[in-house]
This record gives structure tokens, sequence and C-alpha cells, in this order.
């Protein structure tokens, strides 16, 4: 018996220079951030999520938002996207001329407030126009649906409420959405019933799926997101990344063990697994730990006999 009609090729969106820096509690340097960039996209990732044009105050981490954007080298065939909650934030990037910006909300009243500081009501009128200014300018647009499966202040999450959000989002012309993991509470069936919500407004090409892998859950999520034919997802490497406003969230899922995982498949990422393994390592070496990623620990301890 087999896994049933996976998707032949998987596009990742590496998402560790945001979703992974936005959580480190020491500082890193723009120059790192900027090499990190360089080295996913020479490790073969055509989707990087590079920054967030968020409140210094809220997350300071992300304050060097428009240097790292301008001293990345762009190759063709690469999307850079980044976060904007509000049209400050849509203002600011645009300058620095993203390709894909992500506008972020929640299936949680409670996390929507602790995280962008509104409602969910509040949030779609918020997206709006950064939805509406952004198209104008040709600049695609993804949303985010954060907390699709559990929230920290709220408990489970029903699947009725990840509709609704979709719909919210389809509505104001959101053209793609992640249905995010945040704390990584997800089991297979779960996340598969989040998905399902979203897949009401929005066609599979045009879902994706980002795990936190909190409860080590997150692989096996992939899996049972391939196995609805969802093709897209978020990653970081070395399995950083965190969400300083949902407690006890850890890293995503690392795009190390998620490339493994898929080619042991036959599943197509178009990503060299070695030279992400080095990728995952400059910025553990730079962060003073190990990855997160068994599979990269595990091919270094090969590499070095
Ligand atoms: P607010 O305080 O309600 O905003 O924050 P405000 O409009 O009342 O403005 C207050 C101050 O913030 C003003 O400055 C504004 O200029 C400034 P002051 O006059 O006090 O000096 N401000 C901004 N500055 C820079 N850029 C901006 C901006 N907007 C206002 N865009 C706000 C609302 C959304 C800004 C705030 O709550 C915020 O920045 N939140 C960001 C939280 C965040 O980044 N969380 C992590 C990313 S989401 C995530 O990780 C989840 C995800 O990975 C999926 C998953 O795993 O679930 C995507
Ligand atoms: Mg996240």
């Amino acid at each position: 018996m087999g896994l049933g009609n996976l998707p032949s090729r998987v596009q990742l969106i590496d998402v560790g220079p945001r979703d992974g820096l936005q959580n480190e509690k020491q500082a890193v340097p723009a120059a790192t951030k900027i090499e990190l960039v360089q080295r996913l996209q020479d490790a073969g990732l055509t989707e990087i999520e590079v920054t967030s044009f968020v409140s210094p105050k809220w997350v300071p981490q992300m304050a060097d938002n428009a240097e790292v954007m301008g001293g990345i080298a762009r190759r063709p065939g690469v999307r850079y996207s980044v976060l904007t909650p509000n049209l400050q934030g849509y203002e600011a990037a645009a300058k620095t001329r993203p390709d894909e910006i992500v506008v972020f909300g929640a299936a949680s009243e409670a996390f929507s407030q602790k995280n962008i500081n509104c409602s969910i009501a509040e949030s779609i009128e918020r997206f709006r126009p950064v939805v509406q200014a952004a198209l104008a300018a040709g600049i695609a647009v993804r949303g985010a649906i954060s907390c699709t499966v559990g929230c920290p202040y709220e408990g489970e999450i029903a699947p009725a409420r990840v509709e609704l959000v979709a719909r919210l989002m389809c509505e104001i012309g959101v053209q793609r959405v992640d249905v995010a993991d945040t704390i990584g509470v997800g089991t297979p069936l779960k996340v598969q019933r989040a998905l399902e919500a979203a897949l009401k407004h929005y066609d599979v090409d045009r879902v994706s799926g980002h795990f936190h892998d909190t409860y080590g859950q997150a692989l096996s999520n992939t899996l049972a997101a391939l196995q609805l034919g969802v093709w897209n997802f978020q990653s970081s490497v070395a399995g950083l990344g965190g969400c300083p406003y949902a407690k006890g969230a850890t890293g995503n899922v690392a795009t190390e063990d998620v490339v493994y995982m898929l080619q042991g498949m036959g599943v197509e990422t178009g990503i060299d697994l070695d030279r992400l393994v080095d990728a995952g390592q400059f910025i553990s070496q730079v962060l003073g730990r190990a990855s997160q990623s068994r599979v990269a620990r595990a091919l270094l301890s090969k590499r070095q006999g």
C-alpha cells in the first residue's frame, strides 16, 4: 500500500530569516541575515520570507527590515516576501520592492489581540487597503492564518474559525493563504481539517502549510497535508522560528527535514540538501547552538566520519 497520490513537486518558502530570527534574543546583524538569504538561494530556495515591516517596539529583531531588503543580491526567479500588518508597514515595505507581501491574521480572537493588537474583524479592515495597494502595484499578496489548530490563550480552535478567516481574506483579495499551526499542537487529522476549511475558499494550489514543531508533529502534519494535495509549505532552515506573542511556540519544521523526507519519496523540490545543511550550519554557528534539524545533525556527523 502506498501513501496515495502525493504531489510530484513541492514548493518551499523558507521563513528562517523572518519567523526564525524574529524570535532570537540576541541581535543578529543585518549582514548575517543578508548572507543567510544568499545561502538559501544558493541552496535552491526560490521563495524566501526575508523580514517583516512591523513595529520595532513590538519586534525589535526586525527593525533592520529596509537594510536587509536593500542588501540582498536578488536572483531572477526567486520570490522575496515580507510581512506587513498595516498600511504603515506596507508603505515602508513597498519602497524595498518585495515580490510578495504577507498580511497576517488569526483564527483566534485572543491571539489576534496579542499579536497585532486588534480583533479579527478589525484586522481584515486593516488588511483591505494593504491588499488593494499591493495588487495595484503588481505585488503578490499572501495571507497567514495563525492558530488554525490551537491557540495558547483559547485552546483548541474549530475549523469553522479557519474557514471564516479564509473567506474574509478571499473577499478582500488575498491571493493565497498559509494555514499555520503557530504553537505546533496539531496532529495529522486536525491539521487536515484546518486545511480543508481553507480549501473551501482557495484551490489547492493556493493553500500552504506552516507547521511549528513544538510537539514533534510537523513532519507528520506535512505528510498529511501532502495527502490532501497541498504542495506549498513554509519551513525554516535549521528549524529556527517561533512567535514572540505565542507563548510556548518553538521552531518551524526544519527545511532540511522536509527536503530529506520529500527526496526519499521522490518528490521534487529543486533544493540541494548539502548546500541547505551548510546554510543551516552557518546560522546555527552564528547563534551558538546546534541546529534543530535532526537531518542536518545526522548529515553533519556523517560528513565528519
Ligand atoms: P499598535 O500599537 O496597535 O499600532 O500595533 P498603532 O497603529 O496604534 O501605532 C502605534 C505605534 O506603532 C506608532 O508609533 C506607529 O508609528 C507604530 P509611535 O507613534 O508610538 O512611535 N507602528 C509601526 N511602526 C513600524 N511599522 C509598522 C507600524 N505600525 C504602527 N508597520 C502593530 C499594531 C500591528 C503595528 C503591532 O501590533 C505589531 O507590530 N505587531 C507585530 C507582531 C509580530 O510581528 N508578530 C510576529 C509575526 S506573526 C507570526 O510569527 C505568525 C506566522 O509565522 C504564522 C504562524 O506561525 O502562526 C506568520
Ligand atoms: Mg510562524
